[in-house]
């Protein structure tokens, strides 16, 4: 068993890495806009020392109560210590497992399909919950960016005609998965789902971009306060977006 502990928490690896050492903790900011902390770990093979990263369980930045009476604080600290803690353990098996711990997160997912479902699931897993976290905000705030409102303006009419169609296509995915708001490589904004916890910065899905904003559709993300109501949970959503961030990820390249 391999513990580390962090100003976030203590974490429990099932594997030790053979002959390795912590080298350094890196804050490491990915080109999707998320920023990630890893232990940079050296691991010595035959004599031949390789890096391995080992990713850690982002803070959300705010309280579990912070975002109530939207959502409530149980759900939220199960969520984050339970559901997507287990995601980050098993996608840091899956790396270590099938040597993996030199790529960066966008590399793995740029070729998710050539990996075992595990990388997949549990990699997918770790990325959108980190995003969720960081797309939520106590008290939200309004939408301001003029880039933002201008490109809504250019591909919805209006902001509320893109809180629309995001909220059909959040409650029409079938079964888990995430609803997003995504800036394609042309530049087009677009809502649309995915299943499970596939997201459009990996190969194989269907529609492609940087996302920008996303709603865990899973029932484990409400479950405890609304039942199966799902429609009351998105609802209680958009109380929460920190649009500051949303457009923050829009105005980088
Ligand atoms: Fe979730």
């Amino acid at each position: 068993m391999w513990i580390i502990a962090t100003v976030s928490g203590c974490y429990v690896f099932n594997k030790t890495p053979a002959n390795s050492c912590i080298q350094r903790y890196c804050p490491h900011q990915d080109k999707n806009g998320i920023s990630f902390s890893y232990y940079l770990i050296s691991i010595k093979i035959n004599n031949i020392k390789k890096n391995h990263m080992t990713f850690l369980l982002p803070d959300l930045g705010y309280e579990y109560d912070a975002l109530e009476p939207w959502f409530d604080a149980r759900t939220m600290e199960v969520h984050h210590t339970k559901h997507h803690a287990a995601y980050l353990r098993n996608f840091n098996n899956a790396i270590e497992e099938y040597g993996l711990g030199d790529k960066t997160l966008s590399e793995i997912f740029a070729d998710v399909s050539k990996y075992p479902e595990t990388v997949r699931n549990n990699g997918g897993g770790f990325f959108n919950h980190a995003l969720f976290w960081k797309i939520l905000t106590p008290g939200a705030n309004k939408m301001e960016d003029k880039n933002l409102a201008d490109a809504i303006a250019k591909y919805f009419c209006t902001l509320d005609e893109m809180k629309k169609e995001f909220t059909e296509i959040a409650l029409s995915q079938f079964g888990s998965g995430w609803a997003w708001l995504i800036r394609k490589n042309d530049g087009q904004l677009l809502v649309f789902s995915t299943p499970n916890q596939d997201n459009p910065i990996m190969d194989i899905s269907l529609i492609q971009g940087k996302p920008l904003l996303c709603i865990d559709v899973w029932e484990h993300a409400y479950y405890l306060k609304f039942q199966n109501n799902r429609a009351k949970y998105i609802e209680a959503f958009w109380n929460l977006v920190n649009w500051k961030q949303v457009a923050e990820l829009y105005n980088k390249p």
